[in-house]
């Protein structure tokens, strides 16, 4: 029921981009068949909140369901220094081998490239390293989205035995006894040194990493920013209805949705874990089975391999996949060209990284 209600959203938003969202409500009506009868009135009223979502896109950015990035962030600089040294520090781990940077390296997409990270022993994670680009655009933090905030999820990887294996007391003490970091915090935070200022500079330091892109550049009117075929990629991107789920500042990252709407993606793989459960590890219900946060697609031509499960190693697979288990359209290949030239168009470099 979930899911017949979801591709049946899905589809109208998809046909909406193609003619017009005026015809919503005609679509509405064509589409309705007697079984659908119960669900009609939920339909119509999240299609009401699906075109109030549009207009407020509309005036908020002419008329396009994307929106460019900030080209200058207000950020606290002293605070973003900080927490770049403690990303890119080792202490964060309880044998000192192990930075936030080992699995998210800034100069390689905000990722490490690998189908699953190698955290602390060796040991091997179960979900594919998302990037921590432009992460401060997103509604929730990791791919069941468990994490509220930036701030929150720092304590994560920390804590997590097959990643950093250690914990906040341990964390404290080793800085603690470091005079220049103690002194260095009690500059910024009159509290000093704590778990929750350790985190704050972290998720600070996360915020700068916002990557202007050429589509940016072409969203604020320059013509020549993107080529040809990555404008036509981006027409193809709305009229496919991939940003019905791919929307925003982040192209993605403001909303959960089922990864399989058309067809089984799980069964169809093969294999897998409890991670494969997404959302339903967290809240138990049901219906968030399969259910992920929404990525941002922004930096993606990079940050192979893709998916929760790191299963596909091209975008242009990637692609193939989405369309068919989220959409249930095969795309010719001429207008995979396009989608995956419109998605390049979307790597940037980071405004907050000192190089
Ligand atoms: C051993 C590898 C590893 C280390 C070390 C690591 N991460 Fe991650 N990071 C991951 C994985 C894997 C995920 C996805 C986990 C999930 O969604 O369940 C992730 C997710 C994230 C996310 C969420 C991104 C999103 O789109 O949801 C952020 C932000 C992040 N990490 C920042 C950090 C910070 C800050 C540190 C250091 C304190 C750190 N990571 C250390 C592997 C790592
Ligand atoms: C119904 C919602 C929905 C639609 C429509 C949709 N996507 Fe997705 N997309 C998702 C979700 C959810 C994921 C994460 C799946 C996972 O890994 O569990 C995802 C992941 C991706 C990824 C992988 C990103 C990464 O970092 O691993 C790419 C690329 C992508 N989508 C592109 C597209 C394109 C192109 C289209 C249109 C042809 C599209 N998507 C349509 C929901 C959607």
């Amino acid at each position: 029921m979930a899911a017949g209600l979801l591709r049946f959203i899905v589809a109208n938003a998809a046909e909406a981009q193609i003619f017009g969202v005026k015809n919503m409500s005609q679509l509405n009506k064509m589409r309705l068949q007697p079984p659908m009868k119960a669900m009609v009135s939920r339909a119509v009223l999240l299609s009401i909140v699906l075109l109030s979502v549009c207009l407020v896109g509309l005036t908020a950015n002419a008329k396009e369901p994307v929106a460019p990035l900030p080209e200058v962030l207000s950020l606290d600089p002293a605070k973003v220094r900080l927490g770049r040294e403690l990303f890119f520090d080792p202490r964060l781990s309880r044998d000192n081998s192990v930075s936030c940077a080992s699995c998210h390296d800034l100069t390689a997409g905000g990722d490490d490239r690998r189908r699953y990270s190698i955290g602390i022993d060796g040991q091997v994670g179960v979900v594919n390293t998302p990037t921590v680009l432009n992460s401060g655009y997103d509604f929730r933090q990791f791919w069941d989205g468990r994490a509220a905030s930036l701030e929150e999820q720092a304590a994560g990887p920390i804590h997590n035995p097959i990643e950093m294996d250690s914990n906040w007391s341990q964390v404290l003490a080793k800085l603690e006894s470091d005079a220049a970091v103690v002194a260095a915090f009690k500059d910024i935070y009159p509290g000093g040194l704590t778990a929750e200022t350790v985190a704050d500079s972290i998720a600070e330091f996360q915020r700068s990493l916002v990557t202007p892109a050429p589509f940016d550049r072409y969203l604020r009117g320059d013509e020549v920013a993107v080529s040809s075929l990555a404008k036509r990629g981006f027409q193809l991107f709305k009229r496919y209805g991939c940003v019905s789920c791919h929307q925003g500042r982040n192209i993605g990252g403001n909303m959960y949705q089922r990864f399989g709407v058309f067809g089984d993606y799980f069964a169809d793989r093969g294999g897998g874990s409890s991670a494969d459960y997404g959302r339903f590890n967290v809240t138990g219900r049901e219906s968030d089975r399969y259910v992920f946060k929404v990525p941002s697609l922004r930096n993606v031509d990079i940050t192979s391999p893709y998916f929760h499960d790191g299963s596909v190693a091209t975008l242009r697979r990637a692609v193939r996949v989405m369309a068919r288990y989220q959409l249930g359209v095969e795309v010719p290949s001429a207008d995979l060209d396009a989608l995956v030239a419109f998605l390049q168009s979307l790597t940037g470099t980071p405004l907050g990284v000192e190089q």
